[in-house]
């Protein structure tokens, strides 16, 4: 069956880098706001046979930027399957390396709602075949996918762009016990050896407010901090304070997704980054490590 895809909005980069890779055309998106706030869409196209009749791989991050919050990427998700459906597309895969709101996939506080749960069930509404993320915060969520669900691993990108800029005696910091698990996978990338230490971190569900602790030996050592989101840098900066203070002599801060909102990037530079490290799931100056070839090689 012919494939195309269709690059969305917010994966620019990263949608045609998968179409080169996969060596199939791709097309993009018109969008704007009405005067009324609600998002339009239109896939670039004059002639609808386009779609009709073809796999159609539709590649939309749905973090939020400048230029647009999370609500109206995912409605451009949303848009795009819808368009492409009503097209004729035979078979429609949706590549969303950052999926917004599996953060929200537990109960804190009475009165809230699991929203990761809702927005698989959205997806499922619009009905796809098959769904590709990376790294996903709370995996469990894809279950309730009614399509094939795959989470793909961005960890050995990362780990040979650390190793591609000579960082040595290296020891892996996990920032949270939730990040203990990828900390771990992640440091096997660097070397059987290679140790994976902890911070404790305890977050006020009610304020959001950080606070961490642990003293680690750190000296001379070369430490990355892996997590799966940097969003205001409040979790990657104290780890790295605290990674500096126990001795650290270089700290790199690693995220899959890097958001980088509000003042993130003064944060983590200011903490004693060296550098801030990321992958096009989110385009942004970070993102040093692209997904386009492992993300290409799942659609294969
Ligand atoms: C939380 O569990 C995530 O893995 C990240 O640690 C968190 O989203 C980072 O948020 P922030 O950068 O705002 O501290």
């Amino acid at each position: 069956m012919e494939k195309i895809v269709i690059v969305g909005p917010s994966s620019q980069i990263l949608g045609v880098k998968i179409a080169q890779e996969l060596g199939i055309e791709s097309i993009n998106t018109d969008i704007k706001k009405f005067p009324d706030g609600e998002n339009y869409l239109r896939i670039n196209i004059e002639d609808e046979t386009l779609i009709a009749g073809k796999e159609v791989i539709i590649v939309q991050s749905t973090g939020p930027s400048a230029s647009a919050d999370q609500n109206a990427r995912l409605m451009e998700l949303f848009m795009m399957i819808d368009s492409v459906k009503r097209m004729g597309a035979v078979k429609i895969i949706a590549v969303v390396p950052y999926l917004a709101y599996t953060r929200q996939d537990k109960i804190f506080r009475p009165g809230e709602t699991q929203f990761a749960n809702a927005i698989i069930h959205m997806i499922n509404y619009f009905g796809i075949d098959e769904l590709y993320s990376v790294d996903v915060h709370a995996p469990i969520v894809l279950n309730e996918c009614t399509c094939k669900a795959i989470n793909i691993d961005s960890m050995k990108l990362l780990a040979d762009y650390i190793k591609s800029i000579g960082a040595r005696n290296i020891v892996v910091v996990a920032p949270d016990k939730g990040a203990v698990e990828r900390s771990g996978a992640f440091a096997n990338y660097f070397g059987e050896n290679v140790p994976v230490e902890v911070f404790e971190k305890e977050r006020d569900v009610k304020t959001g407010e950080i606070k961490m602790s642990g003293a680690l030996n750190l000296k001379n050592k070369d430490v990355v901090i892996a997590d799966d989101i940097i969003a205001t840098g409040g979790t990657m900066a104290t780890a790295i304070k605290l990674a500096k203070t126990s001795g650290a002599k270089k700290v790199f801060a690693v995220a899959t997704h890097a958001l980088l909102l509000e003042q993130a990037k003064y944060r983590i530079l200011k903490a004693g980054a060296d550098e801030i490290i990321g992958t096009d799931s989110i385009d942004n100056e970070v993102c040093k490590v692209s997904l386009a070839k492992i993300i290409a090689d799942y659609l294969k």
